[in-house]
């Protein structure tokens, strides 16, 4: 038997003990909490986006100088943006399972599909932004299905980050400094 074999039983094993718990707070007796879900995936997702950031764009962009990253990274032999590499990765994502999908927002977005859409994701985004270190959660009915979603905020963790916001001419904001919040991950689970 392979994993996959093993891992689709024991997941769809799990949607009922998902679906009994829409707070996303309440323990499950031998399940997954959707909050626990959505923070378990979270720290996957920021830890691959600061490795990309830190010691591939920002180590061979700004240090090295021997490649820079670009929004036409194909037509520029160029490496794609920390964004694009997210955006890549949740659209995969998105083909293979509606069990969870996430999206990277900003209330200052430099691509206007990136802004919040949703009260929970302008809601979420205001509260990361003024609360470092904090968390956002509420739940939303979207088309009739019920949601948990989680935003977390995302931090200019490089050089790199903030020198490319600040420059770039579609950037409704130019005063970005290490370590501000410049926007959130939008992590949503259905909870019915
Ligand atoms: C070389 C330029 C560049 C670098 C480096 C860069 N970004 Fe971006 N970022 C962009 C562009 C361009 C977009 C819009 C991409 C798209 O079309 O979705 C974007 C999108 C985003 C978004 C979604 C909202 C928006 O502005 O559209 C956030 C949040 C964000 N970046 C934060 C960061 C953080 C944090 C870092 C560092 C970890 C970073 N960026 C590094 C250029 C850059």
């Amino acid at each position: 038997m392979t994993t996959r074999q093993l891992l689709v039983p024991a997941l769809a094993a799990l949607l009922p003990l998902l679906a009994a718990c829409d707070d996303g707070a309440a323990p499950t007796s031998g399940g997954i909490a959707p909050k626990v879900m959505a923070d378990a995936l979270h720290a996957v997702m920021e830890s691959d986006r600061t490795v990309y950031t830190k010691m591939v764009v920002n180590r061979l962009m700004n240090e090295d100088k021997v490649i820079r990253a670009s929004e036409h990274f194909a037509d520029d032999k160029a490496l794609p943006l920390p964004a694009q590499m997210f955006r890549f990765g949740s659209e995969m994502v998105a083909e293979k399972t509606d069990v969870f999908s996430y999206q990277l927002l900003s209330m200052w977005p430099i691509n206007q599909q990136n802004a919040p859409r949703t009260e929970i994701e302008t809601a979420g985004l205001k509260f990361v932004a003024e609360n470092k270190g904090q968390n956002y959660y509420g739940a939303e009915t979207l088309g009739g299905k019920k949601y948990f979603t989680a935003v977390y905020a995302d931090t200019a963790v490089a050089p790199a980050c903030v020198g490319c916001h600040n420059g770039h001419p579609d950037s409704p904001r130019s005063d970005f400094t290490l370590g501000d919040v410049m926007g959130g991950v939008v992590v949503r689970i259905p909870v019915e």
